[in-house]
């Protein structure tokens, strides 16, 4: 750490029992708290709704990784596992002219327009997966039997991903966003997430489709504007937090509407919208706990601490989302409350890209989950075991019954 008087940080346990007690520990210690990630690399986590909003559109933090002395200085651990959010090439380790280039080749995917014209092909998909669970017997997992394909299958499409290979991405990806991953399988994940996007773009370069791959191999060939490894990149990117995010959104709302059945019934009577689901789950269990990583560009004091030029960051989603001090009663699961301007989707320059494509899926997915399933309940047993991660916030399985 280069802070010479900096407090002793707050080890972050990717195996830890529950992401919202860890943050409610956090938070009390105030709204930048240095923590330790595996392999002893100390950052600031940023906790409190305010400053990370204001930290999250300060041109003083940018996210290029040369800004960071411990990178620069090459002080990372082999094989360390959240070194892909550091290195990834493209619009999420990027500032600038440079980020806007990089993020501007894709945002014409995701107008408004062609969000809404995918409506009908999500909800035809959503429909027929339902079809498959409706013959399942017994108490089935709704996060691997719904929750998953459905986004999988929609950003695998557009980008042209073959369905059979939609899987193996899936459990390298994974690993990928555990921050809990040995050295020798986050490497291992990292190369083969490569590889498989390497021989996409190569396909698709072969014989290009009617997908955005094929529309960035083209802008690319242009005017040389993505290099190989950005285009790569580019696609790793689009693809991770196009169905992970969306994944661990679904779980949780189905899982808050399971643990709160007189909200689930308001829904179901007209007097909440699914909109209103999504936003309150965004903000009451934010599907990114914590995203890796930014740097301070220069010396930055936030609440009486003083974040130094060369530190990272930690953007705290999932804490930031049960702040008191912002959302009155945070812990509370409430439909009622007045639409949650969180910041779960990001904030400034990098608000998420597929904010529109997430909010679409997961309102379809989740009225035709109970216009089908109304009587649909969480099976008996044990409480969900949280995902090993701080950067992934959800359950490792979800069980429910169809009542
Ligand atoms: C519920 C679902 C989702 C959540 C909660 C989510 C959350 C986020 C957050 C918090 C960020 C900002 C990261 C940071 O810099 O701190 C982000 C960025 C991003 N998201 Fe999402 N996301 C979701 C779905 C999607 C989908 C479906 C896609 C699309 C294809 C997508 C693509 C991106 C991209 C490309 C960025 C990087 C933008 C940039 O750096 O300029 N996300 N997302």
């Amino acid at each position: 750490m280069d802070s010479a008087l900096a407090p002793q940080p707050v080890r972050l346990d990717p195996f830890g029992a529950d992401q919202h007690t860890e943050n409610a520990g956090l938070r009390a210690a105030g709204p930048a708290v240095l923590v330790e990630l595996p392999g002893g690399v100390v950052v600031w986590a940023v906790t409190h709704h305010d400053t990370l909003q204001a930290l999250l559109n300060d041109p003083r933090v940018g996210k290029n990784p040369q800004l960071w002395t411990t990178f620069r200085e090459g002080r990372l651990p082999e094989g360390w596992p959240l070194m892909n959010f550091v290195t990834v090439p493209g619009m999420v380790t990027a500032d600038g002219a440079d980020h806007r280039r990089l993020r501007g080749l894709v945002t014409q995917a995701f107008t408004p327009r062609r969000i809404a014209e995918l409506a009908p092909a999500i909800e035809a998909r959503a429909a027929a997966l339902l079809d498959e669970v409706a013959l399942l017997e017994g108490d089935f997992d709704l996060r691997r039997h719904f929750a998953y394909p459905l986004p999988m299958q929609v950003i695998g499409e557009l980008l042209g991903l073959p369905p059979k290979q939609q899987d193996e991405l899936h459990e390298l990806s994974d690993t990928l966003v555990s921050s809990s991953a040995t050295p020798g399988a986050a490497v291992a994940a990292q190369q083969g997430l490569f590889a498989l996007l390497g021989g996409l773009a190569a396909a698709k370069r072969a014989e290009p489709g009617d997908d955005l791959t094929s529309d960035l191999i083209a802008a690319r060939e242009a005017d040389d504007r993505l290099t190989e490894m950005e285009l790569v990149g580019t696609l790793l990117l689009m693809l991770i937090a196009g169905h992970e995010t969306t994944l661990n959104l679904i779980t949780n709302a189905v899982r808050a509407l399971l643990a709160h059945p007189e909200q689930l019934a308001a829904v179901l009577d007209g007097t909440y919208t699914w909109s209103a689901v999504v936003e309150e789950t965004l903000r009451y269990d934010s599907p990114v706990g914590q995203f890796p990583l930014r740097y301070a560009a220069e010396d930055i004091e936030v609440g009486g601490v003083t974040i130094r030029r060369g530190e990272a960051l930690l953007a705290s989603y999932a804490a930031a989302g049960r702040d008191s001090g912002h959302f009155p009663d945070a812990d509370r699961f409430d439909l009622g409350r007045a639409p949650a301007k969180h910041l779960s989707l990001g904030h400034g320059p990098h608000f998420c890209l597929g904010a529109g494509l997430a909010r679409l899926e997961a309102e379809t997915a989740l009225r035709l989950l109970f216009t089908r399933f109304p009587g649909l309940r969480l099976a008996d047993g044990p409480a969900p075991e949280p995902i090993a991660s701080f950067v992934s916030n959800s359950v490792k399985t979800l069980l429910v019954r169809q009542g």
